[in-house]
């Protein structure tokens, strides 16, 4: 499961269509946490696509992340800051790799 201290565990190495990337980064095997207020594991995410059909606001877009070992696509947070803290997305992901701080 996603860490939910990952902003206390870990640095913000580079930025990825307007919201951080917390590293560590290696590619293509290790991508890191995107976002902040709605985080995903990109490194614990298989693909499942439960958070972006459920998400009532579409928070998340599929990008591609070829040679991955869990899948060639992941979920990122690209609108996170419309996200209504519904905790959906959370609740559906098979492998919790997505973590929502209402703060
Ligand atoms: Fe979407 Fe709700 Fe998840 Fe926010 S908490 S990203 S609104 S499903
Ligand atoms: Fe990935 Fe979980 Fe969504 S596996 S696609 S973050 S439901
Ligand atoms: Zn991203």
């Amino acid at each position: 499961a996603i860490d939910p201290e990952f902003e206390d565990n870990r640095d913000v190495v580079e930025q990825h269509d307007g919201h951080n990337v917390w590293g560590p980064v290696e590619e293509p095997d290790t991508l890191g946490i995107h976002g902040t207020h709605v985080a995903v594991d990109f490194d614990i995410c298989l693909a499942d696509g439960a958070c972006l059909e459920d998400c009532p606001v579409d928070v998340f877009e599929w990008v591609d992340t070829p040679d991955h070992p869990e899948s060639e696509i992941k979920a990122d947070p690209a609108h996170e800051d419309q996200c209504i803290d519904c905790m959906l997305c959370v609740d559906v992901c098979p492998v919790d790799a997505i973590d929502v701080d209402p703060g």
